[in-house]
């Protein structure tokens, strides 16, 4: 695979500043929100790049009898989402398990889900490798599964070295525009539910939010 290889070193020596700077910021939480009203009672659902399981804390407070799978490639990440999950869920039976995998190998898991959710992982693969991922998500999804993807756009730019704040990583983000993921989710039959853009407040940057069904 081609990813920066700093990326993950990257989000393993931040995980704990990013839980820091994003668990109490409701930025998402429309977004969340809107997931959880199309999520069936009892749906299995798969977060691919789940980071410190913000996204499945959120829903599995909205849908407490669904079964979710948390995968990200950064073990301080997993670590935070586990503890941070179960510290929400102290007095309900856990429905969530998280483990330290690489989304590009989606096709190992067992089964197929009823949604999929791909929150800002592929602003960090190149097209190649994130087209693939969505490939794999779709191909994963059960009739009238669902996919939730969040993403960057920039219209001027399609990728861009950035440096983190600390200085000691540089990543290559990728700005996948919005016609290109919407050609490809049609290829593969799905069918838009709901799409909505917000600025980020700090980078000022698009942020996309896509929700399909299959
Ligand atoms: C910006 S964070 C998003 C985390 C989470 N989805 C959220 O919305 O808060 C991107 C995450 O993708 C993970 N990641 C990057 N490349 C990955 C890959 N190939 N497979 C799995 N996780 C990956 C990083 O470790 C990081 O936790």
């Amino acid at each position: 695979m081609t990813f920066d290889t700093n990326v993950i070193e990257a989000f393993n020596e931040n995980a704990q500043k990013y839980f820091e700077r994003f668990k109490k910021d409701h930025q998402y939480h429309g977004w969340y929100l809107e997931l959880g009203s199309h999520i069936e009672n009892g749906s299995r659902v798969l977060d691919l790049g789940c980071g410190p399981g913000l996204l499945i804390n959120h829903l599995i407070k909205q849908k407490p009898d669904c079964q979710f799978l948390g995968i990200d490639m950064s073990e301080q990440m997993i670590a935070l989402a586990k503890k941070h999950v179960a510290s929400t869920q102290l007095n309900a039976q856990l429905s969530a398990e998280f483990r330290v995998m690489n989304a590009m190998d989606i096709n190992d898991i067992s089964g197929y889900f009823d949604v999929i959710c791909n929150a800002f992982l592929i602003p960090y693969l190149p097209p190649k490798d994130s087209f693939q991922i969505i490939e794999h998500s779709c191909k994963k999804l059960k009739p009238n599964g669902l996919l939730f993807l969040t993403w960057i756009v920039l219209p001027s730019l399609e990728r861009e070295k950035s440096v983190s704040s600390d200085g000691q990583h540089s990543l290559t983000m990728y700005y996948h525009p919005i016609e290109t993921i919407q050609k490809l989710l049609e290829r593969y039959g799905l069918k838009t539910l709901f799409m909505n853009q917000q600025v980020e407040p700090t980078s000022q940057k698009t942020e996309v939010c896509l929700i399909a069904q299959n």
